[in-house]
């Protein structure tokens, strides 16, 4: 059963009293890494602006405080943290239940048995492609696949449960059922098939990653393939991606109402790429209690509910299902973030999405750094 499931009742009940579920804890920007999809910012947050183990404490008291039940930990490469097995402490001790979001570069067998002595709860460990030479050559680092088939070998090994993230585009989406097939043979109880979402350094590669709509449709009925010859094996987590979709995602799960996000030096956001929405004023845990933020902050005042909503959100009926879509994304294609989402098919800039999702180009992926 998945963390939120298990979680379910309380999770309804804390969104009915205005309360966030989730915390992303991105612990430092720093990866051994370059994936050319990269959701971190394009301008990365130094070491030096870190936060320490101490203040990422105090964050996770108040946030269990506020209502929060789980915390990603995150990055970057959360592994680049000294005091990682700290921090995952922390929020065990919190009374957090803690989900290591991992590409396994830098995470050693020992300091994983020690995270898990400390408490930790889940590992997601993301992999590129089905296969070595591709998933390396995507993630920009030699050996990399290999590492994370041992890493997640050991993670079953201890008897924790495995989540393995694969992020799509169009050099890997005809791979699906491989995908899903190794997360299997890998021993992970559920496979996140998370196509790119075109933000920071995916924007920057938007062209380079864009699948063709045929790839997209095979990779629909894939998904629909997989869920059936794996049922009760394996939960595969997959959406239509958002340039091929009629109606948006609720974006998550709506603006400041379920998840909050902390950056590596404190500041405070409702989604990873809110700070790509230019006049938005991040307050930061340095200065102000995590409730304080939630309930007050003005960036996450900015979009909650439904009240800034333009037409066709407005008066539309599923405007409390998706919540008008994807803030950061209305913004970098419109260039006004209370617009509805693009991607919505009643949207009066919805051929901007249909323009951009024909647009392919074959050159080399301009790789995060
Ligand atoms: Fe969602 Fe707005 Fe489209 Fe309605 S008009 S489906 S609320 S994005
Ligand atoms: Fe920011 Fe969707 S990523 S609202």
């Amino acid at each position: 059963m998945t963390p939120l499931g298990m979680l379910a009742d309380k999770e309804l009940l804390m969104i009915k009293l205005g309360k966030p579920l989730g915390l992303l804890a991105e612990l430092t920007h720093r990866c051994p890494l370059g994936c050319p999809y990269c959701s971190n910012p394009v301008a990365l947050e130094s070491r030096a602006g870190e936060l320490d183990a101490a203040t990422w404490a105090r964050v996770f008291r108040e946030a269990a405080s506020l209502g929060v039940l789980q915390v990603h930990l995150s990055g970057g490469e959360p592994a680049a943290r000294r005091d990682l097995v700290d921090i995952t402490a922390a929020a065990h001790d919190a009374g957090l239940y803690t989900n290591l979001i991992t590409s396994a570069i830098g995470m050693t067998s020992g300091r994983l048995r020690q995270l898990v002595d400390v408490g930790l709860d889940h590992v997601q460990i993301s992999i590129q492609d089905s296969e070595a030479f591709s998933s390396d050559l995507i993630a920009g680092y030699e050996g990399a696949y290999e590492r994370k088939r041992a890493l997640s070998s050991e993670v079953v090994q201890l008897k924790v449960p495995l989540t393995v993230n694969a992020v799509i585009h169009r050099a890997n989406i005809d791979h699906i059922e491989d995908f899903v097939a190794l997360a299997l043979e890998l021993g992970a109880g559920r496979v996140e098939i998370a196509h790119v979402q075109y933000y920071g350094w995916a924007l920057r590669n938007r062209a380079k990653l864009m699948p063709t709509r045929e790839q997209v449709e095979r990779a629909l009925h894939a998904v629909e393939r997989m869920r059936k010859r794996y049922r009760g094996r394996i939960v595969i987590d997959a959406v239509t991606p958002d340039y091929f979709a009629r109606f948006p995602k609720a974006c998550v799960g709506g603006w400041g109402r379920r998840s909050l996000n902390v950056t590596p030096s404190g500041k405070v956001l409702p989604c990873h790429a809110a700070e790509t929405i230019p006049w938005l004023e991040f307050w930061s845990v340095r200065d102000r209690p995590l409730a304080d933020i939630w309930e007050s902050s003005p960036a996450f005042s900015a979009f909650r509910g439904t009240g800034w909503m333009r037409e066709p959100c407005a008066s539309c009926p599923r405007r409390e299902v998706d919540f008008g879509g994807c803030r950061c994304q209305a913004f970098a294609i419109t260039g006004d973030a209370a617009q509805a989402d693009p991607v919505c098919q009643l949207s009066p800039h919805h051929m901007l999405v249909e323009r951009l999702a024909a647009i392919r180009e074959e050159a080399a992926f301009d790789y995060r750094h």
